[in-house]
């Protein structure tokens, strides 16, 4: 989720630094650890980056002696490969005379074998980054054709992964280029001038003609023009179009809230969460897990710890992770483990959850595991965090930043890192699901498809939540991984509408909660898929039937093609069929939608709840 931003125009000076630096400053929304620009200035490419916020980075420039350029590059990192400093802030330098310069967003997946295949040239880098490999590759590149446009297209064929690469030279001082897959890319057409940003909020302030570029293709621009081909070399239209948003909107891609924006992103959260983590053969790597494949093999018991969301996710993880190692796994809310006299060894590994990484709660209990001698791994989706920093290990999600407080792509992307770390630990300790691996993995790699189809049939959902505006109380039932999607239902319509929420084990309802059910309750009842074992799916129905009979609104999310619910059900929200683990990374969008609209209808402040922060930094 890096911003980026590219500037070519007619005269040297200092509006491509000035244009590149407010671009950077309109895409800070997106969250950022480290900043940088180049300058294509005479026969140079003057560079300047700092990690830290932007004040750091003009701080640099208001030090030096910056050079009139024409074209500029800029960027704002949100760390993945490499730490937030100022040595892998882009952008990176390629080539030993150093003239050409990249930035770049997205995730190379095959970096570690392009930059073993530098290094046997010799090749010297100086940075942790993906991106430099891909600087590198690109100035031997352009060394060979002379033609920045051939260079980045004979590099992005080698590369896989998600990735929007900016690249200049100074030896084609005119002329910024720029490929686009997986990862957002786009143009602004100016009078005499042209612009690049990751999203239309790079170049708000200077044009609304904006380019749409397709997947897979590589734009070419100067100040008069901008050429579009594919990667296979044959040539290609953008699709022009007026950007009606103004800058605010910008920020949010067009939608009305970061949550709505964040809901809408998860396809990629989970994509991306997902890239990276297997080799060629399909196997999985986890080369940031840095912990001794033996003490994995001995682990004996996994305890994870994490609050509110983050909690909901390890709960999902438990049933899996548990299939999967047959590792007995414990999921204790962060701020209570260290006061419930844990069993923990050295054997044991704690696995904590955190968006943020910096929830005082779960740096707590990770520390408090650390003295008892156990194994720690974050799951955290901010690189560089205090969390990740104490631990052992960490497993990074790849959500980009997610700036409403209420959680949403962080919560799958959590739960998707969970998976890999299980079914890591099923590869490695051998046993029945070992295979399983990679065929669970190939489930995963079309989650993300799932995810965006659902996303288009939430109109139902919507208008339910309208209609539901004034209600006082809602009631979430789920079983087995669909029990803490109940939860986390339960825990979005609290934060967000203000409303009175309980989720339950749909099996507990008779063992009291029942007595809530009184006519026109509304009751979600997320049913497992009918080829649930264990007859679990035909338990749910049982359930559904329960409360139905006493006279509870029915809203049943159940897969598409289940018949057996429809006696019983008010509403049914259907999302397609995956296998029962994996079913909570689409159970739970319908009520993510649910509680965004109903809190929208009744005026509430959807981004920022009252009485909540983003970061519960005090116990
Ligand atoms: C989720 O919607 C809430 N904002 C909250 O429960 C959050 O998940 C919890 O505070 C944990 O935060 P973390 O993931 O940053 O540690």
């Amino acid at each position: 989720m890096c911003g980026i931003v590219g500037y070519v125009g007619p005269d040297t000076g200092a509006r491509p630094l000035d244009v590149v630096m407010e671009g950077l400053a309109r895409l800070e929304y997106r969250g950022y650890d480290s900043a940088g620009v180049a300058l294509v200035a005479g026969d140079e490419v003057y560079t300047q980056k700092r990690a830290g916020k932007l004040a750091n980075l003009r701080e640099a420039l208001e030090g030096d002696t910056v050079p009139s350029a024409a074209t500029a590059i800029g960027h704002t990192r949100w760390a993945t490969h490499g730490g937030p400093t100022d040595e892998n802030a882009h952008p990176h330098r390629g080539g030993a005379d150093g003239k050409l310069a990249v930035v770049h967003n997205g995730i190379v997946e095959n970096f570690h074998q392009l930059k073993q295949e530098l290094l046997a040239q010799g090749v010297t880098f100086t940075s942790e980054t993906d991106t430099e490999v891909a600087a590198q590759l690109l100035a031997a590149a352009f060394a060979e054709s002379g033609d920045l446009t051939e260079a980045m297209r004979s590099v992005v064929n080698r590369l896989e992964g998600a990735f929007t690469l900016l690249a200049v030279h100074a030896d084609a001082p005119d002329t910024v280029v720029a490929a686009r897959r997986n990862s957002p890319l786009v143009v602004g057409l100016g009078e005499g001038e042209n612009f690049l940003g990751s999203d239309v909020a790079a170049f708000i302030g200077y044009t609304k003609q904006a380019v749409e570029l397709d997947q897979d293709q590589i734009v070419t621009i100067t100040p008069t023009s901008h050429t579009v081909m594919n990667f296979d070399g044959t040539p290609a239209e953008g699709k022009p179009y007026e950007v009606t948003w103004d800058a605010a909107a910008a920020e949010k891609s067009g939608y009305d809230t970061f949550m709505e924006k964040e809901i809408n992103d998860q396809p990629h959260a989970v994509g991306d969460t997902l890239l990276g983590r297997t080799d060629a053969d399909g196997k999985l790597v986890l080369d940031e897990l840095r912990i001794d494949e033996a003490n994995l093999k001995d682990i004996d018991r996994i305890t994870i710890v994490a609050c509110g969301t983050a909690a909901y996710a390890g709960m999902v993880a438990k049933y899996a992770i548990e299939h999967w190692t047959r590792i007995p796994v414990e999921v204790s809310l962060a701020h209570e483990f260290r006061y419930c006299d844990p069993i923990v060894s050295d054997r044991t590994l704690v696995v904590s959850i955190s968006q943020s990484g910096e929830t005082a709660d779960t740096a707590m209990a990770v520390r408090h595991a650390r003295s008892l001698g156990a194994l720690t791994v974050s799951v955290c989706n901010t690189h560089g965090a205090t969390i990740p920093r104490e631990s052992d290990a960490v497993l990074y999600t790849h959500a980009g930043p997610e700036i409403a407080v209420a959680s949403t792509k962080a919560f799958l992307a959590q739960i998707t890192a969970c998976y890999v770390l299980g079914l890591y630990l099923a590869q490695l300790r051998g046993g029945t699901f070992a295979d399983d691996a990679r065929a669970v993995m190939a489930e995963l790699h079309e989650v993300p498809d799932k995810i965006a189809s659902l996303l288009t049939e939430m109109d139902r959902v919507k208008e339910i939540a309208r209609f539901m505006a004034d209600t006082r109380s809602v009631l979430f039932l789920g079983r087995n991984v669909g029990y803490p999607i109940a939860m986390e239902g339960a825990l979005k319509l609290k934060e967000l509408a203000y409303i009175h929420a309980e989720g339950f084990a749909a099996g507990e309802l008779k063992h009291g909660p029942i007595a809530l059910i009184e006519p026109g309750q509304p009751v979600f009842i997320v049913v497992p898929g009918p080829d649930t074992p264990n007859e679990l799916h035909k338990k749910v129905v049982s359930n559904i039937q329960e409360i139905r009979a006493r006279g509870a609104r029915t809203l049943v999310i159940a897969q598409e093609g289940d018949e057996e619910v429809l006696p019983f059900a008010d509403e049914v929200i259907r999302v397609p069929h995956t296998s029962p683990l994996l079913q909570p990374l689409l159970t739970v969008v319908p009520l993510q939608i649910f509680a965004l609209h109903l809190s929208t209808a009744k005026g509430l402040d959807v981004d920022q709840p009252r009485n909540l922060a983003k970061s519960v930094t005090v116990e």
